[in-house]
């Protein structure tokens, strides 16, 4: 699918990026020839720091995979923070428990195997960040499950939000994903409890602060 910008503007952006740890980039390759959809570095580095800017101490993933997001919000919470991964895939599960602690932040990691809308139901207390990246047709569940374990001030961050731009048009009934995003982003914009702003970096990342 083509990138949301320009590709040109794409690859500007993309150049400036400061190259990645062996693990991280080993990670991207590996995604890359097999096809795993993670976030990428300009995701990343986003996610990374609006942790950091938030402080965020626990955090809880929705749809993890190989662990590539989960690497960058483990960074983040630094040695005192927690990061609760969540992945149905037992073999995905497998190789980012590989993955992190090579990165030598498998301490800062639970390893949740199976769905995460039962996993998160399991794990008490309210999170500093949330951070959804499950199928697309989930996401309006998303909402309502997610949203009440988060602290006020503590962001629900979402990914695939233009979803190739595939949002902007009139979707197919038979299409789950597409009306799923386009749901979820329509009771995002329209909570009182929440700030949003889509930001349309590579296919559109979501940032809500929980007012209140
Ligand atoms: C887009 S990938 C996640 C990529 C990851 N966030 C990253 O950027 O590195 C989505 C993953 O979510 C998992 N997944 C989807 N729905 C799920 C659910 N309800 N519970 C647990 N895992 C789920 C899939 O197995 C897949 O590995």
């Amino acid at each position: 699918m083509p990138p949301i910008l320009d590709s040109a503007i794409e690859h500007y952006l993309n150049g400036l990026l400061p190259d990645r740890d062996e693990v991280l980039t080993e990670m991207e390759a590996y995604a890359s020839s097999h096809r795993v959809p993670i976030i990428g570095p300009a995701c990343g580095r986003l996610l990374y720091q609006l942790a950091r800017l938030i402080g965020a101490r626990r955090v809880f993933e929705m749809g993890s995979a190989i662990g590539y997001s989960t690497l960058w919000l483990a960074r983040a919470v630094g040695e005192s923070g927690s990061v609760f991964y969540t992945d149905g895939d037992p073999e995905n599960v497998r190789r980012a428990k590989a993955y992190l602690e090579r990165a030598g932040l498998a301490d800062r990691v639970q390893f949740l195997v199976g769905d995460a809308f039962e996993r998160l139901d399991s794990v008490k207390g309210p999170f500093d960040l949330i951070f959804n990246d499950v199928d697309k047709h989930q996401y309006p569940l998303v909402f309502e499950k997610a949203l009440p374990r988060i602290r006020p001030g503590g962001l629900l961050i979402t990914d695939n939000a233009l979803w190739h731009g595939r949002v902007a048009r009139k979707a197919a009934k038979e299409d789950a994903d597409t009306r799923g995003i386009q749901r979820f982003n329509e009771l995002i914009y329209s909570s009182p409890q929440l700030f949003t702003t889509l930001i349309p970096l590579r296919d559109g990342f979501t940032v809500c602060r929980k007012e209140g």
